[in-house]
């Protein structure tokens, strides 16, 4: 008899990158009977500048050493790991940024970074574990999908994008079979297509097959939904119905953009989700960047939903991946109430709204924005385009302005744009050091980072388990419908 399908959870704690849902977040949510998501974004590059640390408490080395296929893990520390970590002071070394064909040590850390913070997430309890990505990342997804795997992932999960290929990647990779995607390349002649392909007997392969994770799309209308479900091919296993009040990257209005009072994109009736087209769908899904409060819950459960995605409370709880510092300094305001979080239509390479919080020190203050030299050399939003001799070539917004111009950019993307790699990165302590100092942070949270300080207890903190027993509280107390969705 196969085992009884497992439970929707009611809460997924949402994929944050970069790195600030690492394994130790995830792990405690899961821990705690919810869903708890790895950010896999960038993670390649995250494990090389900890190993470059010296791998502070050896929890990278003891989940590298379960990796399944012989001699590859190896490899990776012997490239990256400094015993005792790189002098005070020290820069860390270039990170091989992606291209349509990764080299195969590049491809190595890719896989066993992502497997290692999957595998390190689901260590000690049998709780669920997902792992998020971003479409636009193409030339990283397949890689770190068979990473996640490997480690027995339950759930990938992506937006920023339409992830209509990422089914039959999961599939393909689940049989150990080669795999690609279609690239999006600027400036491609009809004709031509450019495709990212992975084949895991490159890495290696392992005794036993690894099985097929669920796959959640994120979107943010019920027109995206509809047209992901309506074939079999590129059906996902449940959506994440994202709204703009959420942290990170948001969906830009529909329409004409029309912009507010301090610049920010104005949303309206048409940007609101038909959750009963989205529930006529038959899949599972989840409300993320909506009301993050016990009787939120409840209602996106009377609105049909299986729960909610909360990302802004777990980004500053205690087991984030948020610098001590940034994370008290935004706490510190939330008990002031003078936190402010402002949705900027500029400030990602992507072309997404993408919301900042005001922190002194950071990338979100004119002044530290305009200090910073631009340098573009972790890359990951870095998009192909076709040169006129048909190879493809690789830009981004953020990067020098005189270099994006030259690669065919037009000047006018480049203006506000900050860089996300080099800002998420200095926000959980893995800030490359320049000449002129440590590269400046850049927070992003939703607009409920007003509200968290609801959780916050005497000591100034709070825990993943703190937001999850408060969430619940209508459920526990009778208050709310119990959930009693099969995955
Ligand atoms: C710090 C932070 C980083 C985030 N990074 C990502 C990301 O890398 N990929 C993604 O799909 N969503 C990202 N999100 C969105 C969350 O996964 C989640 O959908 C959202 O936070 C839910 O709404 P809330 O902010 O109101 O809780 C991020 C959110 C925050 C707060």
């Amino acid at each position: 008899m196969s085992p009884p399908a497992p439970t929707a959870p009611l809460i997924i704690q949402g994929g944050l990158g970069v790195a600030v849902s690492g394994w130790r977040l995830a792990r405690a949510v899961a821990s705690a009977g919810q869903m708890g998501v790895v950010s896999g974004t960038a993670i390649d590059a995250v494990h090389a500048r900890l190993l470059q640390d010296g791998d502070p408490g050896g929890h990278l080395r003891r989940a590298y050493e379960a990796f399944p296929i012989p001699g590859v893990a190896e490899r990776v520390l012997e490239r990256w790991l400094v015993a005792g970590g790189r002098p005070a002071g020290r820069r860390y070394r270039a990170h091989p940024m992606l291209t349509v064909e990764p080299e195969r040590f590049h491809l190595e850390l890719i896989v066993v970074s992502n497997f290692a913070e999957v595998w390190l997430a689901k260590d000690g309890h049998d709780g669920m574990v997902g792992i998020n990505y971003l479409e636009k990342i193409q030339m990283a997804t397949a890689p770190s999908a068979y990473g996640a795997m490997l480690a027995g992932v339950d759930t990938v999960l992506m937006g920023a994008g339409i992830p209509s290929a990422i089914p039959r990647v999961l599939r393909e990779l689940a049989a150990l079979q080669p795999t690609s995607l279609t690239l999006d390349v600027a400036g491609a002649s009809p004709s031509t297509e450019h495709v990212t392909r992975f084949d895991p007997a490159v890495v290696g392969l392992p005794v036993h097959a690894p099985r097929r994770p669920r796959f959640f799309a994120i979107v943010s209308s019920a027109s995206l939904a509809k047209f992901l479900a309506r074939d079999v091919e590129t059906r996902p296993d449940g959506f994440i119905i994202e709204r703009p009040t959420a942290g990170g990257h948001n969906a830009p209005p529909r329409g004409k953009l029309q912009l507010d009072g301090v610049g920010q994109p104005i949303y309206g009736d048409r940007d609101d989700v038909d959750l009963a087209a989205v529930a006529s769908l038959g899949l599972p899904f989840w409300l993320a960047g909506a009301d993050s409060t016990p009787d939120g819950l409840g209602s996106a459960v009377a609105s049909g939903a299986a729960g909610i995605q909360v990302g802004t409370a777990f980004a500053f709880c205690a087991e984030s991946g948020i610098t001590d510092e940034l994370r008290t300094a935004v706490l510190d305001d939330v008990v002031e109430q003078a936190v402010t979080v402002r949705t900027d239509p500029r400030a990602s390479p992507s072309g997404f709204p993408f919301k900042v919080v005001s922190v002194p020190g950071t990338v979100s203050e004119p002044e530290v924005y305009d200090e910073r030299r631009r340098v573009c050399d972790l890359g990951y939003l870095r998009t192909p385009y076709e040169r006129s001799d048909g190879t493809l070539g690789y830009r981004c917004p953020s990067e020098p302005v005189d270099a994006y111009v030259r690669k065919g950019g037009d000047i006018a993307d480049t203006v506000g744009r900050k860089c996300l790699c080099n800002g998420l990165t200095a926000t959980v302590g893995l800030g490359q050091v320049r000449r002129d100092g440590v590269e400046p942070a850049l927070v992003t949270a939703g607009d409920a980072v007003r509200t968290i300080g609801t959780y916050l207890g005497a000591d100034g903190s709070y825990t993943a388990s703190d937001v999850i027993d408060h969430l619940l509280l209508a459920v526990s107390t009778g208050g709310g419908q119990s959930n009693s969705i099969e995955l």
